[in-house]
């Protein structure tokens, strides 16, 4: 049962219904769920599938993201599940959108995700307004979380989720954890319409500090929430310290959310090798 002095929402990061059963079973609920393209191709059904030799058409895979995103949906009916359209580097913020629209009919509680270059924030301006939910991903700096602050303005609180990747950026030494806690302090200077989604979370140590920080939603692979219940959902107090263990702090930057969103420097070398590797596991199911 989800304890009292917990105020994160708690999301289970993968493609396979059978672990969303599996975490609501042992944490006695579930807030939603994350999806991305590597995390369908990582799927038991379409791993099955491929080791067979039976690649799937470009309708066959988008259908069965449908049938998972449909099954997750109906476990978590009143959760959000988050759903991402396929954008490669030179993906266009029209396709984006389009597929967008789509993707937000399957299921009646999907937020979609888009990344967080230029193109994924023109199609995530247009889809707000649309009144479409959205998850921006693959955020690597406050400038982009800046950008997606005020490329939705005027959305209303529940409907814009950021996800900042920290595992990605401890994987290159840098502290991705400050990230989590500059982006809260900068949005606290917001009007609190945009939610922090802790993403990429690769060890218990970054589901702890992110709780201690009051990151809005965190998002967790299955081993991670697992875990979590086995030692008995526990939730950091004030004497928590998070050991960031020789990583290379971030520095906290002020930044002024009034601007435009084109006016921040959102170029991200990490977005882009990001939005690479999502398109090529997605293309690895297609032949
Ligand atoms: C969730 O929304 C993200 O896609 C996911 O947490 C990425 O995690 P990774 O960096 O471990 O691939």
């Amino acid at each position: 049962m989800r304890p009292k002095e917990l105020k994160t929402r708690i999301f289970l990061d993968g493609g396979d219904p059978g672990e969303t059963r599996s975490i609501i079973d042992i944490l006695g609920f579930l807030d939603g769920q994350t999806t991305n393209p590597t995390l369908i191709s990582k799927n038991p059904e379409a791993r099955k599938r491929i080791e067979q030799g039976k690649k799937f058409s470009e309708a066959e895979i988008l259908s069965f993201y449908k049938d998972v995103v449909r099954t997750i949906s109906s476990m978590i009916p009143e959760g959000s599940i988050s759903v991402e359209v396929y954008a490669d580097p030179a993906s266009r913020a029209e396709e984006m959108l389009r597929q967008g629209h789509e993707m937000f009919s399957w299921i009646p509680n999907a937020h979609i995700k888009f990344p967080t270059s230029g193109e994924g924030l023109k199609a995530a301006s247009r889809a707000v307004e649309d009144k479409l939910r959205v998850n921006m991903t693959l955020c690597f700096s406050q400038e982009q979380a800046a950008a997606v602050y005020a490329a939705t303005r005027g959305a209303k609180v529940g409907d814009v989720f950021l996800s900042p990747f920290i595992g990605r950026l401890d994987d290159r030494g840098e502290n991705g954890m400050d990230l989590i806690a500059h982006i809260i302090t900068m949005y606290k200077k917001g009007d609190g319409h945009v939610e922090v989604l802790t993403a990429s979370v690769r060890n218990m140590d970054h589901f702890l500090y992110a709780l201690k920080l009051g990151s809005d939603i965190i998002t967790a692979p299955y081993a991670l929430l697992k875990e979590w219940g086995g030692r008995g959902l526990p939730v950091p107090d004030a004497s928590y310290r998070y050991d960031a263990k020789g990583l290379k702090p971030i520095p906290y930057k002020e930044i002024d959310l009034s601007k435009n969103w084109q006016d921040y420097d959102i170029a991200h070398e990490l977005t882009l090798k990001g939005m690479g590797r999502f398109s090529e596991d997605w293309n690895s199911l297609i032949g």
